[in-house]
């Protein structure tokens, strides 16, 4: 069983845990996921890493609820075990000294590409960080990201903070004028970075995005997480996370990601009734 050393609500709906998993801690590299298990009878789902303490032995993971399995993980609190916490697994992010570095994060992902940000300007890059959020109530981490970079950018969808509108904005802004970018770093949620790899496209930037197709096993047994990069059949779980986003077939991705949707709809209206909070 792996403890639960330290819950925290970050923001509604989004939650950090720190688990006692030294073992998973001495090897953790930024980008590297988890797969966790919340008990014997529990579905597998893939977490990133999110901050690691090799001395503590801790690994800290950051969840967005959605689903069954998230709104029962929300559930557990400082104390509290999980049966199964498997890793590092994936693909670390490839951190070289390239120059000048876009980091674009959509909602969680702020906690998924503070480390990758820290990484790239530990090795000497200039990061530049977009942040972007669907509120400012939905917003956090901004002084960690902040820290973990040069220059950050703030956009929120509805102007409650910082700059009114989509994370593509300042993205195109800055690659407009003139600067020259190396590359771009994007994650968060599919369509985000979609949009983002479109943006640059035209640019001709480099651009790297951390896909999040369903996975089961984590180990490229099970082919679940297949998705197409450049015409060609990859398994996200062990040739990712981390995409070329200007050659991911982005259609795949999210039909792929939609096949379970009635089986999840099912599984958390019984998950609800089980709890009584039916309506
Ligand atoms: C490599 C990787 C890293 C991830 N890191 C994080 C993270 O750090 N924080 C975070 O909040 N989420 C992360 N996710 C997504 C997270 O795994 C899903 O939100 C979770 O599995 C949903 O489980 P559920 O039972 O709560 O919801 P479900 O009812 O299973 O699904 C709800 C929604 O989540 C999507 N989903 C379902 N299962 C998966 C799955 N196994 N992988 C991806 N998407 C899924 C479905 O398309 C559906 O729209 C990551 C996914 C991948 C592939
Ligand atoms: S999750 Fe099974 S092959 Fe990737």
């Amino acid at each position: 069983m792996y403890k639960i050393l330290k819950r925290q609500d970050l923001v509604p709906g989004i939650h950090l845990l720190k688990i006692d998993a030294p073992k998973v801690a001495k090897k953790a590299k930024p980008g590297q996921f988890v797969v966790i298990r919340i008990d014997e009878k529990g579905e597998r789902i893939p977490l990133t890493v999110a901050d690691w303490d090799e001395k503590e032995g801790s690994v800290t993971v950051v969840f967005m609820e959605v689903g069954t399995t998230t709104h029962r993980l929300a559930t557990l609190g400082t104390g509290e075990s999980i049966a199964d916490f498997v890793g590092p697994l994936g693909v670390p992010t490839h951190i070289d000294k390239l120059g000048t570095i876009i980091c674009v994060a959509g909602g969680f992902a702020v906690a998924v590409i503070r480390p990758i940000a820290q990484a790239m300007k530990d090795k000497g890059n200039k990061v530049i960080s977009i942040l972007g959020a669907r509120s400012k109530d939905l917003l956090f981490w901004e002084d960690e990201l902040r820290r973990a970079s040069d220059e950050l950018i703030i956009t929120t969808d509805d102007g409650s903070y910082a700059r009114k509108g989509l994370v593509t904005e300042p993205l195109e802004e800055l690659l407009e004028n003139g600067n020259k970018i190396d590359m771009v770093m994007a994650i968060g949620p599919t369509v985000m970075m979609k949009f983002c790899a479109k943006t640059t496209e035209p640019f001709g930037v480099k651009t790297v995005v951390s896909l999040n197709p369903i996975m089961v096993d984590g180990t490229g047994m099970c082919g679940c997480c297949r998705v197409s990069v450049g015409g060609v059949t990859k398994f996200a779980c062990v040739d990712g996370p981390d995409f070329d986003g200007h050659q991911v077939d982005w259609d795949l991705l999210m039909a792929r990601q939609r096949t379970y949707l009635d089986e999840e709809k099912l599984s958390f209206d019984q998950w609800q009734c089980q709890c009584g909070n039916h309506t």
